[in-house]
């Protein structure tokens, strides 16, 4: 059967390679939909080679030249967060793949949920921000959703024919990033440069500085968390350079169930645009007498403090996660800008989780604030680095929830 997509993010790693699964199989999908920010190069491209009835680019200021250059096809031209969302909300959608980088996710996946869709969630950050919400209105609307995360999709393989009630642990598999046998003193230099050379996947920026700060496994074991809705004390992350396990699950037998596979997204893509059915897809196989030795170790959490703080987030839960996620953004963002050093990071959010005062995860528009509180804060934690003056208001709409001031 023809399944009918929109691909929010499309001109991002996880949405290229989305699309190079329809093109593999034109009979199988088709492409009714696509979001981006502002890359509206990319999108005309698609544009011209997929065909969709709708588009969205989040940067207003650029949505006209897209138009302008797009005269003579047919096709509808949206902006903004409310063009993501008629994107993913389109009646002819059956499928989403929900693959903006960010909170900025949060919103138009929401409203695929709102709208019944199946969504392919690559966006982690939308269960991190508000996990406890979505995972409610997934069952309330009898929505679908299937991880598309390496790991997540891995655990969901290795779930099949398995009862829930049986899993005794679930472990995630973490390649360490390209810091792994970095020292402190040494990663007190390293820089987004550095950084962004990651080991085993080729992936957008902003994950690529998270899977060097351990961050992404952070976010992961919270994704991991409400997906399979397994206890913190369950989920254990393991590093393993080779990154050809992908995950596993242990269940109370003592049995380990695996899923191994090259180090390339879109088998996981392809494991959740077609579920339940596998594609004989076109990429390059694992030969695993080719791999020699796998190694398993501990995370050092000490020298990679982010995985720390984001299992407290989790464990402490209500806005705690959103405001680990917004700070992190920022802090990424500064550090890609060389604004702030890669220890930084943690230290930021460190300190932003810390003035927190934790709310419960109500609403939409209590994770929404919790962000927005947490990106000023993490500023003015970079601003006091930088050595800036802080210019941002010191107080929110929220009620109860205030802006510490920074001590100068
Ligand atoms: N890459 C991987 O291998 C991988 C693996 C597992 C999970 N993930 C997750 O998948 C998500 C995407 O990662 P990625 O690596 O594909 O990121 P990426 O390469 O940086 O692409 C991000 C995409 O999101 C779009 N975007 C950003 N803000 C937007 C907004 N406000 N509205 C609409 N579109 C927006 C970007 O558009 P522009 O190009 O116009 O900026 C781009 O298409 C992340 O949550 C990441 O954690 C990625």
């Amino acid at each position: 059967m023809l399944k009918k997509i929109a691909i929010l993010g499309s001109s991002g790693s996880i949405g290229t390679n989305t699309l190079d699964i329809v093109e593999q199989f034109p009979d199988r999908f088709e492409v009714v939909g696509l979001a981006v920010q502002q890359n509206i190069f990319k999108l005309e491209e698609q544009i011209r080679k997929f065909h969709p009835k709708v588009v969205s680019v989040a940067d207003e200021t650029q949505v006209n030249e897209l138009r302008t250059r797009c005269a003579d096809v047919a096709v509808e031209i949206l902006s903004g967060e409310a063009g993501a969302v008629a994107v993913a909300t389109h009646p002819d959608v059956d499928l989403v793949m929900s693959a903006i980088v960010g909170f900025a996710g949060l919103v138009p996946t929401y409203e695929a949920i709102l709208a019944k869709k199946q969504i392919a969630l690559a966006n982690k950050e939308t269960l991190v921000v508000a996990g406890e919400l979505i995972m409610r209105e997934i069952e309330a609307q009898g929505a679908r959703l299937l991880p598309v995360d390496s790991e997540h999709n891995a655990i969901f393989q290795s779930l099949q024919g398995h009862r829930r009630e049986d899993i005794a642990k679930i472990w995630l598999t973490c390649s360490g990033g390209p810091f792994r046998l970095y020292s402190r003193e040494q990663l007190e230099h390293v820089t987004a440069q550095d950084a962004l050379r990651h080991p085993t996947w080729f992936m957008g920026q902003k994950i690529t500085i998270d899977s060097a700060s351990l961050m992404n496994k952070g976010l992961e074991v919270i994704e991991a968390h409400w997906l399979f809705g397994v206890g913190y004390s369950d989920i254990w992350v393991v590093i393993h350079p080779q990154s050809v396990i992908h995950s596993m699950v242990e269940y109370r037998d003592g049995s380990l169930i695996a899923q191994l596979g090259a180090p390339d997204m879109r088998i996981p893509i392809a494991y959740a645009m077609a579920h339940p059915e596998r594609l004989d897809i076109d990429v390059p196989k694992l030969d695993v007498t080719a791999v020699g030795n796998m190694s398993f170790d501990e995370p050092d959490w000490d020298k990679f403090p982010c995985l720390r703080y984001a299992f407290e987030a989790g464990k402490i839960g209500g806005t705690m996660p959103a405001v680990l996620n917004a700070a992190n953004e920022i802090a990424v963002e500064a550090f890609l800008q060389e604004r702030i050093a890669f220890l930084d990071l943690s230290r930021i959010i460190h300190d932003v989780m810390e003035a927190h005062d934790v709310k419960a995860m109500s609403s939409l528009d209590v994770a929404i604030e919790a962000d927005r509180w947490a990106r000023k804060y993490a500023r003015i934690c970079i601003d006091k680095i930088g050595g800036k003056s802080v210019t941002i208001e010191a107080t929110l709409d929220v009620p109860g929830m205030t802006l510490p001031q920074p001590e100068n």
